[in-house]
């Protein structure tokens, strides 16, 4: 049997999304891979501007096969209703492809990847922006922000203002709706301002990008 302490042969990556799909459902590249839960593809239009990147599928995600259909989703969507970016012309994925979680009875509670785990996962997403090529790339928290940018980073250093890649996308960085979602009354107002502010910077940034 194959374990998570066996190197795997460097297979060749798939050149299509739908071959990356597949391929993430049978990724054991991580021990997340192991944990029996099904792999959540990015899900959004082959030519989108902007990928919107999350930490990975939740527990309602990985029930229903979609990402950002949760709690964390409907936070994210209105958000980007009131800043004027259309979801459905964006590309939204994970930085990792599997849920991790410990089960306590019959709930399923999120649990962080590592940072091991966020590098072994790079493989695919930087497999769905060879495809895509987007100009710009939202990262929606620390673990998506260490995605994109292969370090760990402060958000609130980072925030609201571009990253460019070599060769590749700018990436923008903000909170992690599911964040905001756990903080209450004074708190969770200022964090949601913020994040609506960073937002607003990337519409306006995506509006300087068109042609
Ligand atoms: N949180 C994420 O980071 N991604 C999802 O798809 C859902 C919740």
């Amino acid at each position: 049997m194959i374990t998570p302490d066996v190197p795997l042969a460097e297979p060749e990556r798939p050149h299509s999304l739908a071959g990356i799909g597949a391929a993430i459902e049978a990724c054991r590249r991580c021990p997340i891979g192991f944990n029996g839960t099904h792999a959540v593809m990015g899900e959004g239009p082959r030519d989108a501007t902007l990928v919107i990147v999350g930490e990975q599928p939740g527990d309602v995600e990985e029930r229903e096969g979609h990402p950002f259909v949760g709690p964390a989703g409907r936070l994210l969507n209105s958000h980007l209703e009131d800043a004027g970016i259309d979801r459905a012309r964006t590309y939204v994925t994970n930085a990792v492809k599997h849920f991790k979680f410990v089960q306590r009875g019959k709930r399923r509670l999120h649990q962080s990847p590592t940072a091991k785990e966020i590098d072994i996962c790079r493989w695919w997403i930087e497999g769905e922006l060879e495809l895509i090529q987007p100009q710009l790339v939202l990262a929606l928290g620390g673990s998506a922000a260490r995605g994109m940018l292969g370090k760990t980073v402060t958000i609130q250093k980072e925030r609201g203002r571009p990253h460019p890649l070599a060769g590749g996308p700018e990436v923008w960085v903000t909170a992690h709706p599911s964040y905001l979602l756990r903080l209450k009354d004074e708190g969770r107002r200022t964090e949601e301002q913020r994040f609506a502010a960073d937002l607003r910077k990337l519409a306006a940034r995506m509006a300087e990008l068109a042609p």
